[in-house]
């Protein structure tokens, strides 16, 4: 435990998009699952929770890893072609209903201690999804990775938040639910905060089930 946060600091929080604010990472498995199927190679749920807030391309290299295939870059670009289609085909279901439970109050919560909000995902679909969920007027900033050259585990995406926020990263807190993603809040020197199992998010600073009841205060450490 590294827990460099303390009240005062925490200007901003930057929050994952895809399995923190909805359950889009679901999404992602099933498109990916359907495309693992379409090319013959076994692919668990398990697999899949190797691939949270893993970028597309990387993301591929993973599955055909599996079964020791490789593909040329044509076919490279078609099957991520294919798994982005699948996968947009799965958010037209998206509606504000779909907001993970805690999660307006928490955002509510955040807005009326005087805390910046970013959303900062590596999904290019984060705008789309942001949209259907109808929280816009929520967060004061989206990064996406379609912003950034290097994605998580890389700290990039999240400085680019930070700083578009006006915020210092030691002043920032992430909520992530994937193992890149804690590794990237470290790597950028902010405060970390992992949802999911310890396995998965057991690097972060601090380690809850979901937001179903974290409060504001929870968040900042202060309660
Ligand atoms: C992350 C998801 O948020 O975005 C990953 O956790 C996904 O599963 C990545 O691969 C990239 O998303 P997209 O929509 O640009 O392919
Ligand atoms: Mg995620």
């Amino acid at each position: 435990m590294h827990d460099h946060s303390s009240a005062g600091q925490i200007l901003a929080v930057l929050f994952d998009l895809d399995g923190v604010l909805t359950d889009t990472a679901e999404y992602h498995y099933l498109a990916w699952k359907r495309l693992a199927d379409e090319l013959g190679i076994p692919f668990t749920r398990e697999d899949g929770d190797r691939l949270r807030g893993v970028s597309r391309r990387p993301a591929l290299e993973i599955i055909l890893g599996l079964s020791g295939r490789t593909g040329s870059e044509d076919e490279m670009q078609e099957w991520m072609t294919r798994k982005n289609a699948h996968y947009q085909e799965l958010i037209t279901r998206v509606t504000p209903a779909d907001l993970l439970p805690g999660v307006a109050t928490l955002l509510n919560g955040l807005r009326k201690r005087g805390i910046k909000i970013a959303v900062a995902s590596a999904s290019k679909n984060s705008p789309e999804v942001i949209r259907r969920l109808e929280i816009e007027d929520s967060i004061d900033q989206l990064v996406h990775g379609g912003m950034v050259e290097r994605q998580k585990p890389f700290p990039d995406l999240f400085l680019r938040a930070a700083r578009e926020l006006g915020a210092e990263p030691a002043a920032c807190i992430v909520v992530e639910d994937a193992a890149a993603g804690i590794e990237a809040a470290i790597a950028a020197g902010m405060v970390s905060v992992g949802l999911g199992p310890e396995e998965r998010v057991g690097k972060a600073d601090r380690v809850f089930a979901d937001l179903e009841g974290v409060t504001a205060d929870n968040l900042l450490g202060i309660a």
